[in-house]
């Protein structure tokens, strides 16, 4: 069967590990409208088992250039269940799974055991610097922590950062202050679902100027 892909483009996967979050994002898409003590769709071990045979699936009839990621909720609330998952996709479909994570429980011992259980990086969230969200974890430390933990066996780097229509103006400011703390920059996010808000005109405006003032 043939899809619109080109070999080499990469069909990026995104499976829900942990329902649950010990973060509380004001923003965060995955809670708005749920109650996040009621709201938990941890994934069963059967249907983990059938993302599996999916994957394989598509390997085999569709694409075979596949990147997995660990997400939804945070998927490191699974503690060493994390591991017997990314050793079980690496039998099963051979694709070293990656994590997006808020960051607050990485530390050294996950990343050792990261280096022997199949998990290929962490992308790791980060708060805008000048418009920290209630109940995230604080920039600062966030990036403190990529920078300790990167390392070329196992990468840790920085993932989404939302800004707001209110912040674009800050753009460059933001990009300079995260690339003076750790020498990379993050993807830099919208809003989106729920949450999204069109931008006025003047923050149209706004977000233009400072996209476009280093093409000058
Ligand atoms: C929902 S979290 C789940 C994984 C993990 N707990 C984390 O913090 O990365 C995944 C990503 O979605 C982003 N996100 C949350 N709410 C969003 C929204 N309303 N619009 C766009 N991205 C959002 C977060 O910033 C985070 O980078």
């Amino acid at each position: 069967m043939d899809t619109f892909l080109r070999d080499e483009d990469l069909w990026a996967l995104s499976i829900t590990v942990k329902g649950r979050c010990n973060c509380s994002c004001s923003y965060c898409h995955f809670y708005s409208h749920r109650d996040r003590k009621e709201f938990s769709i941890d994934s069963s071990d059967e249907l983990y088992d059938n993302y599996l045979k999916l994957i394989n699936e598509i390997k085999g009839n569709l694409h075979k250039n596949i990147q997995v990621r660990f997400s939804e909720g945070e998927p490191l609330v699974l503690g060493n269940k994390i591991f017997e998952l990314s050793n079980k996709m690496y039998e099963i479909t051979g694709i070293e799974p990656y994590v997006l994570t808020n960051g607050r429980l990485l530390n050294k011992d996950i990343i050792e055991k990261s280096k022997k259980n199949h998990i290929s990086a962490f992308l790791v969230s980060i708060e805008n610097p000048f418009d920290e969200a209630d109940g995230a974890p604080k920039t600062k430390e966030v990036l403190k922590l990529i920078k300790e933990l990167d390392s070329e066996e196992v990468r840790v780097l920085p993932a989404i950062m939302i800004i707001k229509n209110n912040m674009f103006k800050n753009l460059l400011n933001i990009a300079d202050y995260v690339y003076n703390e750790i020498g990379l920059l993050p993807s830099f996010a919208e809003l989106t679902y729920q949450a999204y808000e069109s931008p006025t005109d003047e923050e149209l405006g706004e977000l233009y100027t400072n996209i476009m003032i280093k093409h000058l």
